[in-house]
C-alpha cells in the first residue's frame, strides 16, 4: 500500500468519524424530543393540561464548537470536544408557569436512561443581568449499529416571559457588539424584573383557577353522591332486572 492510499483511507475514516460525531448529537435531540412529546401527550391525557408551550432544539455549529474549545484553551480532538463541550446538543423548553419548569425537569430527570450531570438554577439564583432559566446538563445513551454512546445535552427550561427577555437581551447584546452602556444594562435588569412580576402574577391567577376548578369538582362529586332516586324509579329498575 502506498502512502497516498493510506492517506485517502485516513481521510475517509476521519470523515466517517466526524459525521458520526455530529450525528450522535442529532440522535440525542431526536430521542429527547420524543420523550418530551410523550410527556406532553400523557400529561394532557391524565391531567387535561399541557405544561409545555413550545420546544426548540439545535446542534451547535462546527464554528461555535471550535471557537469554544479555543476559548477554553483545550486541544482540538474529538474526545476532548466530546467531554468538554457539553452543549453541542441543546434543547429549550418553554413552559406556561414557573412551577411547570420544575415539574417538567423532574419528569425528565427521573427517567431511567437520563443521567443528570449538572443543574444550574438561574431562577432561584438569577444572573446579575437579570437572566432566569433552569439549565440541566444531562447524559443520554444513543444506540448505534455497533456501539452505545453517552451523549451530553443541555436542556434550558424557562417560561415564555423568561424566554422573551432572554431572546431580546441576546439580540441587543450582539447589536451593541458586547459593550452595552450602563443605563441600558440597568434598563434590561429592570425589564427582567417586570417579566418576573408577570410570571408571578400568572402563577397566582393559575393557582386561583385551579382552586376554583377543584372546588367545582368537589361540589360535583357531592351532588352525585347526594343524588336520590325516587322509590318508584328504583322499583322499576329492580323489576326490569327480574324480568331479564
Ligand atoms: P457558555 O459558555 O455560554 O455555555 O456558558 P456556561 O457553560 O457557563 O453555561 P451557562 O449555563 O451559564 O449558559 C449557557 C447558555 O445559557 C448560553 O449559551 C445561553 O444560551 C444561555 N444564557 C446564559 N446566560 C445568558 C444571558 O445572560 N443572556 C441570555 N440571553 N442567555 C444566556
Ligand atoms: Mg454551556
Amino acid at each position: 500500500m502506498d502512502y497516498q492510499s493510506i492517506e485517502l483511507e485516513d481521510i475517509k475514516h476521519w470523515k466517517k468519524e466526524l459525521l458520526r460525531f455530529i450525528m450522535a448529537y442529532d440522535f440525542a435531540i431526536k430521542e429527547l424530543t420524543t420523550k418530551i412529546n410523550i410527556l406532553e401527550d400523557e400529561f394532557q391525557h391524565i391531567h387535561d393540561y399541557n405544561p409545555i408551550e413550545h420546544v426548540k432544539s439545535r446542534v451547535k455549529s462546527p464554528e461555535s464548537i471550535l471557537f469554544k474549545i479555543k476559548k477554553k484553551g483545550l486541544p482540538m480532538d474529538l474526545p476532548t470536544i466530546r467531554e468538554n463541550i457539553r452543549d453541542i446538543a441543546g434543547i429549550r423548553i418553554n413552559c406556561s408557569f414557573v412551577s411547570d419548569i420544575y415539574q417538567v425537569a423532574d419528569m425528565l430527570v427521573q427517567q431511567k436512561d437520563i443521567t443528570l450531570i449538572e443543574q444550574k438554577d438561574y431562577i432561584q439564583h438569577p444572573k446579575y443581568n437579570g437572566y432566569k432559566s433552569l439549565h440541566l446538563i444531562i447524559k443520554i445513551p444513543i444506540f448505534m449499529s455497533d456501539r452505545v454512546e453517552d451523549v451530553y445535552t443541555e436542556i434550558q427550561i424557562r417560561t415564555i416571559a423568561m424566554d422573551f427577555w432572554a431572546s431580546l437581551e441576546h439580540k441587543i447584546y450582539y447589536k451593541y457588539n458586547k459593550a452595552i452602556p450602563q443605563a441600558l444594562k440597568d434598563d434590561l435588569r429592570d425589564a427582567a424584573l417586570s417579566a418576573w412580576e408577570l410570571d408571578q402574577r400568572m402563577e397566582r391567577i393559575n393557582a386561583e383557577v385551579n382552586q376554583i376548578k377543584e372546588e367545582e369538582h368537589i361540589r360535583h362529586k357531592q351532588a352525585e353522591e347526594e343524588l336520590v332516586f325516587p322509590p318508584e324509579f328504583l322499583k322499576l329498575l329492580t323489576e326490569e332486572k327480574q324480568d331479564d
